[in-house]
């Protein structure tokens, strides 16, 4: 049994949560639709994926109330807002100014595949929303269209629209794919790094409908920096706890940014990890590679939630996290990256 929970409430108040490998939690995604406006190829969602949520989902007041325990019992310190595409979620902002409200010194994120950010930055600033991550997997329009289905246009409008309401600059997730965009990561990362962006190359996790794809396409994150190399003097920065990116301060010429690889696949973070994941229908995932999880719902007891049950609960997902992942039969979309 988890000693915290045999604890008085007031003396478990901002008592850690550590899982069985002694690996502090204080992140948690929280997927808020599993709908979703694109088709990345890496991905794969269902053609029913673009279509009306189902009922059971939690709603805005069940998400902030189990934030906000977790803030005020757990010491959480970040919360990362996805999807599917988060931004198709219509109450996004509302739901931010208040998460906002109840935790105020917590760091909100959200993870988009940018194409709604021109109509919506500017709401999602105002809300107290610190920082976005913007998925872009080509700067060729056409590429981008094979990898995702969607326009490169919009979603660098959506980048500009992020920088016109005052968001520091974005990070850029760029999923790396062989014969699709592998040759393009140098031009890529010239391009983030004169814009004042961090971008990030993404191994391809064989995950979900499209785990065989992502496998034939696979690029290793060791073969990009050695491509990286090749144009940027890389020299190494300090890993943060929790991160999962691999960082390298890149320099060439006149310009001088940051670059990361994370690499699930051939250079595994888990020792480090720091997350769970609700789904929007109230599943907490330990992690992201085990199909392992726990319903959530039932913590609320008539329209409340129930103090014991939450934490039961929470210390059952949280023991049940694994020292490593392994196979997710789980859709992506679901689970929200
Ligand atoms: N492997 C790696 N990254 C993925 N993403 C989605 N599916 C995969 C996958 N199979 C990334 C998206 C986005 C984030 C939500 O997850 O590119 O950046
Ligand atoms: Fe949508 Fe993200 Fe999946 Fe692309 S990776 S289809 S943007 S959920």
């Amino acid at each position: 049994m988890n000693p915290t929970l045999s604890l008085p409430v007031n003396e478990r108040e901002r008592g850690s949560l550590t899982d069985t490998f002694g690996r502090r939690i204080d992140h948690i995604r929280i997927s808020v639709t599993s709908a979703c406006d694109l088709r990345c190829v890496y991905c794969r969602p269902s053609a029913k994926a673009g279509h009306e949520e189902n009922s059971d989902n939690l709603s805005d007041t069940q998400r902030v109330e189990f934030i906000r325990y977790l803030y005020d019992r757990h010491g959480l310190s970040q919360v990362r807002l996805t999807g599917g595409e988060p931004l198709l979620y219509p109450q996004l902002s509302t739901l931010i100014a208040k998460i906002r409200r109840a935790c105020p010194d917590l760091t909100l994120a959200v993870t988009t595949n940018g194409r709604l950010l021109s109509r919506f930055a500017r709401d999602l600033r105002r809300a107290g929303l610190d920082r976005l991550n913007v998925s872009l997997d080509s700067l060729d329009g056409d590429c981008y269209r094979r990898m995702t289905g969607g326009s490169l246009k919009t979603v660098i409008a959506g980048l500009d629209a992020a920088d016109d309401a005052g968001f520091p600059p974005p990070k850029i997730n760029t999923v790396v794919l062989r014969d699709l965009n592998d040759a393009e990561v140098t031009r890529m990362a010239e391009w983030a790094i004169a814009r004042g962006s961090e971008i990030r190359f993404l191994e391809a996790m064989p995950i979900g409908a499209a785990a065989e794809f992502n496998k034939a396409h696979f690029v290793a994150a060791a073969e990009l920096r050695r491509r990286l190399a090749a144009e940027f003097v890389l020299s190494a920065l300090a890993t943060p706890p929790g991160a999962t990116a691999t960082r390298f301060r890149a320099i060439s010429g006149a310009l001088d940014g940051i670059i990361g690889t994370i690499a699930p696949v051939s250079e595994p973070f888990c020792s480090s990890c720091r997350r769970i994941r609700l789904t929007a229908d109230g599943h907490l995932f330990p992690c992201l590679l085990d199909a392992f999880s726990v319903d959530m719902r039932p913590a609320w007891q008539r329209g409340c939630l129930d103090s014991v049950e939450v934490a039961e609960r929470i210390d059952s997902a949280v023991r049940s996290k694994q020292k490593h992942g392994s196979v997710q039969p789980v859709q992506m979309i679901q689970l929200g990256g």
